[in-house]
């Protein structure tokens, strides 16, 4: 009787014991950001989760009010508005600084990044994108469509005089969708670029791409990639019948008989393998022969980084699941649902009640976002890196990046 007694006594502690740790896990899980700061010395990061609106919407708080999104968006639309409104005409480099200082480690001065950015329109979304990824000892060439108004042209021209490694391309492209102008805008930078012997690795964004990582995050992840490019590259094969009935490729012959593939014209490239493309005669020709063809700039990278030649190439197919330059969701993919925003030719445009999944993504960038559609997502992703920034924040995903495939076929090269 008394041992039956001690038993139950004892099996209600275990029972209890158990109801806690279960308790525990399960609340974790939900709270997972804050999970992961709670032990560190990320005070930033921690305040921003718990005491920003920002942090909230990220954490799908329940109990943010429409009407804190509502004042945030319509005291953002108003910014923007300005922005619009303000010329830069009497703007004085010694006195005015809308590009704020950022700590910069050790680390990312020695690793400095090359970008190229083509610009078409949205001055304030523009001033946003460089003001977060701006680190004066980086490299930036900026192309202006000739499209583009010139009042736009005059400002981005007026502050960027003032900011250290900034370059406005001279030569101006019209560039249109599907033609070969995006390459040659692309080109002309890149060739700027590559008189600075002290960048590592070179990115190619537009103008609606955001960070999803902090410079210093971005030199650590490219670190890891092993002087290995990220340019994705699918067989015409495997492509959906409609696309294939556009592609004039198919109907000329290429030279040195390449194989054309397929890809995301949006690249993270290695400095050799920048260095190949404007040597390698081969390279040349190729991208002669793709004047007149349709979507020239999707193809372009893709053929390239299949040639065995390519430094930091990769010979295998490679479709978007390893692809960590953009994130993007597309309308045809299985994850469409994700979107909450709207679709715009077949891509996702994000706004704020995607910015749980955006934000905690292993890709460099995200495309796209709008702050004429909503300026709540960009502003709170701006914020988000900002606390990273403050708190030095490294990556944690190292695994994530050292089991990619083309990074793996690397360390079995050598
Ligand atoms: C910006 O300019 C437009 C006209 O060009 C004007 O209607 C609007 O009120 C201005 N906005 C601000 C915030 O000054
Ligand atoms: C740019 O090209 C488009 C179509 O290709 C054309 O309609 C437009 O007039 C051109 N604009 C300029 C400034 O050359
Ligand atoms: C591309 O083709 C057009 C004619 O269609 C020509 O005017 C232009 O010079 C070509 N560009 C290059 C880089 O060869």
């Amino acid at each position: 009787m008394f041992y039956f007694e001690g038993r139950t006594h004892r099996d209600a502690i275990v029972c209890l014991i158990l109801i806690i740790i279960i308790w525990g896990i399960l609340s974790l899980s939900i709270e997972r950001p804050i999970q992961l700061l709670s032990s560190t010395k990320h005070s930033s990061s921690r305040d921003f989760f718990f005491s920003s609106l920002c942090g909230r919407l990220i954490r799908q708080d329940k109990t943010v009010l429409s009407v804190e999104i509502d004042r945030l968006d319509s005291e953002l639309r108003r910014k923007q508005q300005l922005t619009y409104n303000d010329t830069y005409i009497a703007y004085d480099c010694s006195t005015k600084t809308i590009f704020p200082k950022y700590k910069i480690t050790e680390e990312e001065k020695q690793y400095p990044i090359a970008f190229t950015i083509l610009m078409y329109d949205n001055l304030f979304q523009f001033e946003q994108l460089l003001k977060t990824i701006y680190r004066p000892h980086n490299f930036y060439c900026i192309h202006i469509d000739l499209k583009t108004s010139h009042i736009i042209y005059k400002n981005v021209k007026i502050f960027t005089k003032c900011l250290k490694n900034v370059y406005l391309s001279p030569v101006r492209y019209n560039v249109t969708w599907g033609r070969y102008s995006v390459l040659e805008a692309e080109q002309e930078c890149q060739q700027y670029l590559l008189k600075f012997p002290q960048w590592n690795y070179y990115l190619n964004l537009a103008g609606s791409d955001f960070p999803l990582k902090t410079n210093l995050e971005l030199v650590q992840i490219l670190k890891l990639l092993n002087n290995q490019n990220d340019v994705t590259s699918m067989p015409y094969g495997q492509l959906k019948q409609n696309q294939k009935k556009n592609n004039r490729q198919l109907q000329k012959i290429p030279p040195f008989r390449m194989i054309i593939y397929k890809g995301e014209f949006h690249v993270t490239l290695s400095r050799k393998f920048v260095e190949f493309v404007h040597s390698s005669s081969m390279v040349r020709e190729y991208y002669l022969w793709l004047n007149n063809t349709y979507v020239p700039d999707e193809h372009f990278y893709s053929t390239i980084n299949r040639l065995k030649q390519a430094p930091g190439h990769y010979t295998y197919d490679w479709d978007i699941e390893q692809y960590i330059s953009r994130y993007k969701i597309w309308g045809d993919r299985p994850n469409k649902e994700l979107c909450q925003g709207k679709y715009v030719r077949g891509i996702c445009v994000f706004n704020w009640k995607d910015l749980w999944h955006v934000s905690t993504g292993p890709q460099l960038f995200v495309n796209k976002f709008s702050s004429d559609y909503d300026p709540i997502g960009l502003y709170c992703l701006e914020k988000y890196l900002q606390a990273r920034i403050d708190d030095q924040t490294s990556i944690t995903e190292e695994y994530y990046y050292k089991s990619l495939n083309t990074v793996k076929y690397s360390k079995h090269q050598s």
